[in-house]
């Protein structure tokens, strides 16, 4: 018997019930894990929320860090006692226990605590993506980073500086904005909350002498989308990559060729690490960036793994600087 969180229908935080469990033996090609550290992700409020629709009843979060406790028929390569992480695979990291497919698995390394490693592995690699596989460095070194205060955004933030990038980042309190700047941006814009993204273009325009930024990072979505088209140079890349806010409206593509033959990209990081090796690869360097200062996991706090509802609501109502970790 163990204990998880689950949902029987979508809705807001107070649908996710804390229940007890039975866990079968891991089948052929997975292993048992015993969380010890689960990371909170604004995927996991779109599955609760019924934005992205999951089968019910569910079992949220895509990340975790904990231990192999078994084997499964034919796993290899992997130890009982191993410390490691994942980032995908099924949903149903909300649980002190679970079975998860073997080659969906990163080994820890022996620095990284697990509370750090739940808050850095797929907000990390979510970075990653961006800045390796997404950013147009060569559009021009200036680059707009939505919630760059957020779990994603301050890692994708002082990575990009460190790579030259010219961040201004937008977030939506001084503290956040002090934080940004703690990370490398050049300028931070604030949005309160309640307040409409109206005035980024015209600010992104003076800070970049007029011709706008190469790229934009916006994960929020419906509320930011015409501010981040507005703030781009011609020929500049919108990266869409979230929908904290809601779903994006429809674009015709004549309005891309108008506002400067501009281009738009929804790139998902589930893509990027579909092959395990890809996934091994692109978590060593992430691993490697954070104990080199390149990128830095923030924990914005810990809570018991019973209290997911509570992870939800502060992160929907944009209180958190960092990352959220559950604790079973
Ligand atoms: N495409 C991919 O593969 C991929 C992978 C991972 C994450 N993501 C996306 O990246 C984004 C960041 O994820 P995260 O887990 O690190 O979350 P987060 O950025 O820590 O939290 C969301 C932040 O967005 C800002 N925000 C603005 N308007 C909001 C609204 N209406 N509702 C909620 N938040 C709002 C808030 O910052 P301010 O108060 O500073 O505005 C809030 O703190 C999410 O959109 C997520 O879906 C995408």
């Amino acid at each position: 018997m163990s204990h998880r969180i689950q949902f029987t229908a979508p809705g807001g935080p107070e649908v996710l019930q804390w229940v007890q469990a039975d866990l079968p033996a891991p089948g052929p090609g997975e292993v048992r894990l015993r969380h010890t550290a689960i990371g909170v992700n604004y995927i996991d409020i779109y599955h609760r929320s019924g934005a992205y629709p999951v089968p019910l009843p569910a079992v949220p979060g895509f990340e975790a860090a904990g231990v192999v406790e078994a084997l499964g028929p034919g796993v290899t390569g992997l130890a009982v006692g191993q410390r490691v992480a994942y980032v995908n695979g099924p949903t149903g990291a909300y649980s002190e226990a679970r079975n998860h497919p073997a080659d969906r698995l990163v080994p820890l390394p022996a620095g990284l605590s697990d509370e750090v490693a739940a808050a850095l592995l797929f907000k990390g690699l979510t970075a990653h993506m961006l800045v390796r596989r997404v950013w147009r460095a060569g559009a021009g070194p200036w680059v707009l980073v939505h919630a760059a205060a957020g779990g994603v955004g301050l890692m994708l933030t002082r990575w990009l500086a460190r790579e030259g990038g010219r961040v201004i980042g937008v977030v939506g309190s001084e503290e956040k904005a002090t934080a940004v700047r703690a990370e490398g941006a050049e300028a931070v814009l604030v949005v309160p909350r309640g307040a409409a993204y109206d005035q980024v273009p015209t600010e992104v325009r003076r800070i970049t002498g007029g011709r706008g930024v190469g790229t934009v990072f916006d994960s929020i979505g419906c509320d930011t989308f015409d501010a981040s088209l507005g703030s781009l140079a011609p020929f500049g890349l919108l990266a869409s990559f979230g929908r904290s806010s809601g779903p994006l409206p429809m674009v015709d593509p004549a309005e891309l060729a108008k506002r400067g033959s501009l281009a738009l990209q929804r790139p998902s990081i589930f893509h990027h690490i579909a092959d395990p090796a890809a996934l091994r690869a692109a978590a060593a360097e992430v691993f490697a960036a954070q104990a080199q200062g390149i990128i830095r996991a923030h924990i914005h706090g810990t809570l018991p793994l019973r209290e997911a509802g509570r992870a939800h609501a502060l992160l929907e109502s944009r209180a958190t600087r960092g990352a959220l970790v559950l604790l079973p």
